[in-house]
């Protein structure tokens, strides 16, 4: 037994996150804590919401509430869609918690102790109307690089390049939509980086065994001079970690906050202390090196435009601060998911969004479908059609066509406990010989993070079982051998359960039912294929479960492709 610490990226506290979202992080991520719960390790699984920054102030002014209302409700709604989606973490905290700011200062202050602070007066732009500083999405203007007139000030989304305000041709203010503005001298706080290369450097090439999506992007932007250049981790904003606190080493810091960016990975320390401090656990067991956690396993789940920020400037951090913090051991990262032949879109409401699909199907359903096509070597996908068609065969015609007719033609024949029958024959010894070495094969994958190959074997083993029983086709035997079926019978009873003990990381609440059908909560992982299939004994009792899985009509995937299309308001 092993202890696993296991983070996703955690989502901006602005909005309900579309399926894209979703996939690329928190998805997975509890595919692997459930996997590795289920075969006995102790899992520390955490995720936030991302409440700091630009977006939440402007979110919250568009929704006419104070920030800080704001984030409280957005996380009570993200924290229940979560539940919704059966996401088990062992906590979901806040980027605004007190323990947060507390940490985030103490590594500011660390950071300075160690010579890696120097403070920075630079110019930016003010706005007279407004009375402040305009950082980042709170000034808009034209596109310096494509002429694109709605260009925010830390980006073109037009043309995705990343700008600096000052940048901007004609800006203007989002607040107020005044051009009064002016460059005004203020002063920041810079993380000089660039005397981390080395270590970044020698800490990445260590990691021969990262997914190639990762140490790309990582060396892609520790090569190019661009990415390691020193950043400023302050701004000029009012919501966030005050960035002049008792026992600050610097003055002159009033009114300004940290970065976001700063500020989001060390929450994932955070949240385990909210968790810590909410139940009484031992945080520093997990992230603390001299008391513990030396002997954990961390690995972090995003998507892949994340991925600079966790192996670049979050180990700068950490690896800045000269502290015996936990570092990252393994960073799975995936690509997009698009939508039905375009992107997703949060500003146009194009696709499907998490609260809207919980309306529509039961999380189980969105599970299988985003885990068996995660856009793991490249980017992939969502149409209505494949969606459909995945859910009906795979889960209505195999898995749950395999539970409705077992339990079903026991409860006619034999009655609605497990019957005895006779000795299994060749067939029944090939079946579990081919389920053996499917299974091995599919741990191999759930432990390498390999979430569609994993899929992929999982659907095998469920196929197998239909293969089977419809080759020894208890049906027709019962006429003429009623023992032979009956031990067909009591072998595909047993094989229910197994069913629901290694599909629950990805179809928890199907596995969970299925387990009520069979009467058990015998949750033990299959040591052996030949023992599991044993552990129902003759003579137990189960009742036919309600259907597992119904099927997606015709007339609804195409009601739902129209809805969903786009210009959500
Ligand atoms: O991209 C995002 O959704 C960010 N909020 C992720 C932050 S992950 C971390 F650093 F905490
Ligand atoms: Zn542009």
């Amino acid at each position: 037994m092993a202890r696993h610490l296991i983070t996703s990226a955690i989502p901006y506290i602005n909005g309900i996150k579309h399926l894209g979202n979703l996939v690329g992080s928190q998805l997975p991520a509890d595919l692997y804590a459930r996997y590795l719960r289920a075969r006995g390790h102790e899992v520390m699984f955490i995720c936030a919401t991302d409440e700091h920054g630009t977006p939440a102030e402007l979110a919250a002014a568009k929704a006419g509430k104070p920030v800080a209302d704001y984030c409280a409700e957005m996380h009570a709604i993200q924290a229940e869609i979560a539940r919704g989606f059966h996401l088990s973490f062992d906590h979901f905290g806040r980027s605004s918690s007190p323990q947060n700011r507390v940490l985030t200062q103490a590594f500011a202050k660390r950071l300075a102790e160690a010579g890696l602070i120097r403070e920075v007066t630079e110019k930016q732009m003010y706005s007279v109307v407004d009375g402040r500083f305009l950082p980042d999405r709170y000034i808009e203007g034209t596109c310096p690089n494509c002429g694109f007139d709605s260009a925010r000030g830390d980006q073109c989304d037009n043309c995705t390049k990343q700008l600096d305000p000052v940048d901007l041709i004609n800006p203007r203010s989002v607040i107020s939509g005044s051009t009064e503005l002016e460059l005004r001298d203020t002063k920041h706080l810079f993380l000089r980086q660039s005397e981390l290369r080395g270590k970044l450097a020698d800490w990445i090439d260590s990691k021969a065994d990262w997914p190639i999506l990762t140490t790309s992007i990582a060396k892609k932007w520790l090569n190019d001079g661009d990415g390691l250049q020193d950043r400023g981790i302050t701004r000029d904003l009012q919501w966030g970690v005050p960035a002049q606190f008792d026992g600050a080493p610097w003055q002159g810091m009033d009114g300004k906050v940290f970065y976001v960016w700063f500020d989001a990975p060390i929450e994932y320390i955070a949240a385990t202390q909210e968790w810590a401090d909410a139940t009484g656990g031992d945080w520093e067991r997990w992230w603390r090196t001299d008391k513990g956690a030396e002997d954990v396993t961390y690995t972090q789940f995003m998507g892949k435009d994340n991925v600079p920020f966790h192996t670049l400037s979050f180990p700068a951090t950490i690896l800045g601060s000269a502290e015996p913090w936990k570092l990252v051991d393994y960073i799975k990262s995936f690509n997009y998911l698009n939508y039905d032949g375009g992107q997703f879109s949060t500003s146009r409401g194009r696709g499907v969004f998490m609260d809207q699909a919980l309306g529509l199907l039961p999380a189980d359903y969105w599970r299988w479908w985003l885990l068996s096509h995660a856009p793991e070597s490249a980017d992939s996908e969502f149409t209505w059609e494949n969606f459909q068609q995945s859910a009906n065969k795979d889960l209505a015609d195999v898995l749950g066509n395999l539970v409705s007719r077992v339990t079903k033609f026991c409860r006619s024949k034999f009655g609605e406990a497990i019957p005895e029958g006779g000795h299994f024959g060749e067939r029944e010894t090939a079946l579990i010989a081919d389920l053996e070495s499917r299974l091995r094969s599919y741990e191999a994958h759930m432990e390498a993070m390999d979430v569609r190959k994993a899929a992929i074997e999982l659907r095998g083993i469920w196929v197998a079982g239909n293969e089977y029983l419809q080759a020894a086709a208890p049906w027709t035997v019962v006429k003429t051998d009623p023992e032979a079926a009956a031990a067909m019978i009591r072998l595909a009873l047993n094989l229910i359960r197994v069913y629901a003990v290694i599909s629950a990381p990805f179809i928890p609440a199907a596995s969970a039912s299925m387990m009520a059908g069979m009467k058990t909560d015998d949750w033990s992982w299959p040591a052996s294929m030949a023992e599991a299939l044993a552990v129902l004994p003759v003579g137990h009792v189960f009742e036919v479960p309600e259907v597992l899985f119904r099927k997606i009509t015709d007339e609804e995937r195409v009601e739902w492709q129209a809805r969903f299309a786009g210009i959500r308001t």
